[in-house]
């Protein structure tokens, strides 16, 4: 399996959304028995908590369902585990490197600046404490670099199989 993990700071608006879309993208393209999604935070404020009401109803609204999904805090293990780390705001990335860069820093990703370089912002903003808008950037920024992400995992998949 190709496996990857979106962080943000507290896994329940966010990276939750990029796991619920995501995994959508990797659905249609055919690709679900090749490739594993998940979604972590930095933080452990919301830890076994479902998605925040408004993320779900702003990614149901788009046709993705994050009812399932519960929040958890990164691991250790993950930086072994996954083969890429994608965080959703450049605060989340550096908190992620300074855990293990040494050793993992290629896997260690930012999901706008890497995957959607076209956009002119590289964070996906944190919605928690603004309003509806915020929640809808959201949804919208994390499909755009979906688009770019798939590209990438398909060439991965590619060349992984030599
Ligand atoms: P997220 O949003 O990192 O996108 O899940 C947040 C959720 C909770 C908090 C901050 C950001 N909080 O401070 O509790």
């Amino acid at each position: 399996m190709y496996s990857i993990l979106f962080v943000c700071l507290g896994n329940i608006c966010r990276s939750p959304t990029a796991e619920g879309v995501f995994k959508s993208f990797i659905d249609d393209a055919g690709l679900s028995n090749q490739v594993l999604v998940d979604s972590a935070g930095t933080s452990a404020y919301h830890v076994n908590e479902a998605p925040d009401p408004r993320s779900q109803q702003e990614a149901k609204r788009h046709g993705y369902d994050l009812s399932r999904i519960r929040s958890r805090k990164v691991t250790s293990d993950d930086y072994e585990k996954f083969d890429l780390i994608i965080a959703m705001d450049e605060s989340n990335l550096n908190n992620l490197k300074s855990f293990k860069s040494s050793i993992y820093g290629a896997k260690l990703k930012l999901f706008l600046k890497d995957f959607a370089p076209l956009l002119s912002i590289r964070d996906v903003p944190d919605p928690y404490y603004g309003g509806a808008k915020g929640f809808t950037q959201v949804v919208q920024l994390i499909e755009q670099a979906s688009e770019g992400l798939l590209e990438h995992v398909k060439a991965e998949i590619k060349s992984k199989r030599g």
